[in-house]
């Protein structure tokens, strides 16, 4: 009887938390060390296993070098980080890349760890912010290619370049992501998708020092709920049309979302003379907070920063159907609302809901700026819509 039991508890423990026959690999390493030739030959192992497996990384703090877990895998792949993983210095500079999750369907990243890039020593030793020429720093997380997929409870923390960047997803659900670097950390985006269809980021924080979320070309279907962004520049649709072959982006919904302390509060940006035609429609954002945002709602045709483009041609890039409703707070300037659509192509069908937006700085009161777009207006809009004289661009 005694030995009965003992073996059943044995086996529920093993069942417990995963799916019947899941394979799991644990990282034995002890904390401190490089865990990188340890994970790489787990996540082989759990790859080619023919059931739905996991990779456990305990809690600890352990050295991580470049690394890059590619399928496509035999069955649904979860990997649990418990612990931190750490970038090791400057170890990777010169790499475009740290952890790499490529070429797999059905896969979950989850256990309430953390990324951390180490970025400190390389942001002062870069000046990407200033001018295209510099050294190609590492993205911390990149996703290439990755389906069905569910990312939640995980950190990053002070990357060197972009904390995640999302590449040809499709329905990729990314919950209570933490991601944290100094405001004036150099190209630090939070989260930068395109080329996706169907990912959704819910229940979120984001503190960076650049854009919060930025949705490059390509993007379709995005959902944007319940994320606080600041500082950093924002959530920013673009910047689009820099370069040739780019593809349409559509079905971008932000809502519920607060922005604090940002340069840009909710900006669609795309550059004068586009290499490219391409349309970018179906673009909501809806119940948005912002604090002490500067440019809360911008609309920018004429993105040329460092003067890297003609800005005598206008933007061959087309707004459609894009809206913002209900917006409300205070702004850190006073261009509280500013649409600078195309002089070649007005923007389409833009609708303004609601927008209580306050100023207080000497130079006020707020204003809303129009150029090229006849919104149309639903509700009340504080100020009133399209009743300055339009200013210059912002520069970044
Ligand atoms: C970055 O390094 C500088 C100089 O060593 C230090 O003063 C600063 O506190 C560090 N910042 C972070 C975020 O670690
Ligand atoms: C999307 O991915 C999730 C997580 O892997 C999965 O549970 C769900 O079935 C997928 N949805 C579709 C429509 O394939
Ligand atoms: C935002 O959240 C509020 C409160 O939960 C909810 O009533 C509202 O419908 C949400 N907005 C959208 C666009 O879903
Ligand atoms: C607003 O933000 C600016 C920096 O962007 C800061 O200097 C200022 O103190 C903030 N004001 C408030 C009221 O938080
Ligand atoms: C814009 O919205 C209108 C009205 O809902 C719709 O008929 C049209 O197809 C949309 N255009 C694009 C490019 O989404």
């Amino acid at each position: 009887m005694g030995a009965y039991f003992g073996v059943s508890i044995i086996f529920i423990i093993c069942l417990s938390g995963f799916s019947a026959n899941a394979e799991v690999f644990t990282i034995r390493s002890s904390s401190g060390s490089d865990i990188t030739q340890a994970l790489l030959k787990a996540f082989t192992s759990a790859c080619q296993s023919p059931s739905p497996s996991k990779v456990v990384i305990p809690k600890g703090e352990f050295k991580l070098r470049e690394i890059e877990m590619r399928g496509p895998c035999k069955a649904p792949i979860e990997i649990t980080i418990q612990g931190t993983v750490k970038a090791d210095g400057n170890a990777i500079q010169g790499k475009d890349k740290w952890v790499v999750f490529g070429n797999i369907n059905g896969f979950k990243l989850n256990g309430g760890g953390a990324f951390d890039g180490e970025g400190n020593a390389s942001w002062r030793v870069n000046n990407c912010h200033k001018t295209f020429q510099c050294k190609k720093l590492p993205i911390s997380i990149r996703f290439d290619f990755v389906l069905n997929s569910e990312i939640r409870d995980i950190s990053s923390i002070d990357s060197k370049n972009f904390h995640i960047n999302v590449l040809g997803a499709k329905n990729m659900t990314m919950d209570n992501i933490k991601i944290i670097a100094p405001e004036e950390s150099p190209n630090t985006d939070g989260i930068h998708l395109g080329r996706s269809d169907g990912v959704k980021i819910l229940n979120s924080f984001i503190s960076t020092g650049d854009d919060c979320i930025s949705v490059g070309d390509g993007m379709k279907n995005l959902h944007v709920e319940k994320v606080t962004c600041g500082p950093g520049h924002g959530i920013s649709v673009g910047s689009l049309g820099r370069y040739g072959h780019e593809q349409d982006v559509s079905g971008i919904r932000i809502i519920n979302c607060t922005l604090q302390q940002t340069d840009n509060g909710l900006r669609i940006k795309t550059w004068p003379s586009a290499a490219c035609s391409t349309t970018a429609f179906d673009i909501h954002f809806e119940d948005i907070i912002v604090k002490n945002v500067s440019n809360p709602i911008l609309i920018d045709q004429e993105y040329c920063p460092w003067n890297q483009c003609n800005k005598q041609k206008p933007s061959t890039i087309k707004l459609v159907n894009t809206s913002f409703k209900n917006i409300r707070g205070t702004s850190g300037n006073k261009d509280a609302v500013k649409l600078l659509c195309s002089k070649g192509y007005p923007c389409q069908n833009v609708e303004i809901g609601d927008v209580d937006i306050k100023y207080n700085g000497a130079d006020g009161p707020a204003t809303f700026q129009c150029s090229n777009v006849s919104p149309k207006l639903l509700g009340t809009q504080n100020p009133k819509a399209c009743s300055a004289p339009m200013t210059k661009a912002p520069k970044m």
